[in-house]
C-alpha cells in the first residue's frame, strides 16, 4: 500500500477565491499531493461552466507543485475512494461554518470511516468571503483584486458584461 497522504479538496469554487487558494497551499505544505475536487453540485446554479471554473482553479494553482484539478459528479467518498485519498481538507472561516462541516464530516465518516475531514483556518483576511459575495461586488463594478486573482478578476468583468 502506498504511504503517500492524499488529499482532496472538495467544493464549487464559481469562482476560486484567495482564500480557497490559501486553505490550498497550506494545504500542500502538509499532504503529499492535494486534488481540488470540482463537485457538479446539483443545487446551486454556477455563473461559470464547469471548464471556465476549472481553468481558473488551474491558473490559480499553477505554481504549486503537488496540486492537480479534477471534477467529480456523485458521492465525494467514493472519488476520494477511487483516488486513493484518505483526507477531506476543508476550510473553516468562521462559527457560522461548523453546524454545516459538522454534519457533512460526520456523514462522509459514516459512509467511509477510513476518511478523515481536515479543517484548516484561512489567514484572516479571508475569512468573510465567499464566491457569491464577490460575484455581487463584481457585478456593482467593486474593485475585486484582493480577494480573486488577476485571472479570476478578468474573467468575472468579461462574464458579467457579457463578453464570456
Ligand atoms: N475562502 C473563500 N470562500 C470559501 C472558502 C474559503 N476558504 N471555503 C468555502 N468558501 C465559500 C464557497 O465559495 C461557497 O460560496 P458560495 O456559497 O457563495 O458559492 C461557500 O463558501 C460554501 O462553500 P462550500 O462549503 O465549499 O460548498 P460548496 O458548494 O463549494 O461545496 C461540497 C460543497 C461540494 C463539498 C458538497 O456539496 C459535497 O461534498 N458534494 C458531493 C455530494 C456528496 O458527497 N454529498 C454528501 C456530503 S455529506
Amino acid at each position: 500500500m502506498s504511504s503517500e497522504k492524499i488529499a482532496i479538496y472538495p467544493g464549487t469554487f464559481d469562482p476560486i477565491t484567495r482564500g480557497h487558494l490559501d486553505i490550498i497551499e497550506r494545504g500542500s505544505s502538509l499532504f503529499d499531493r492535494i486534488i481540488v475536487t470540482l463537485a457538479i453540485n446539483q443545487s446551486k446554479e454556477p455563473l461559470f461552466t464547469l471548464e471556465e471554473r476549472i481553468e481558473m482553479i488551474r491558473d490559480a494553482v499553477k505554481n504549486i507543485k503537488n496540486v492537480t484539478v479534477e471534477k467529480f459528479d456523485g458521492l465525494l467518498v467514493t472519488f476520494a475512494a477511487q483516488k486513493k485519498a484518505n483526507v477531506i481538507l476543508r476550510g473553516l472561516r468562521a462559527i457560522s461554518d461548523f453546524e454545516y462541516e459538522f454534519q457533512m464530516a460526520l456523514m462522509n465518516q459514516h459512509l467511509e470511516n477510513k476518511i478523515t475531514t481536515v479543517f484548516l483556518m484561512p489567514n484572516e483576511k479571508y475569512t468573510y468571503l465567499n464566491s457569491t459575495i464577490i460575484k455581487d461586488i463584481a457585478k456593482f463594478g467593486g474593485n475585486v483584486e484582493r480577494f480573486v486573482t488577476a485571472f479570476v478578476a478578468q474573467k468575472l468583468k468579461k462574464k458579467l458584461e457579457g463578453k464570456m
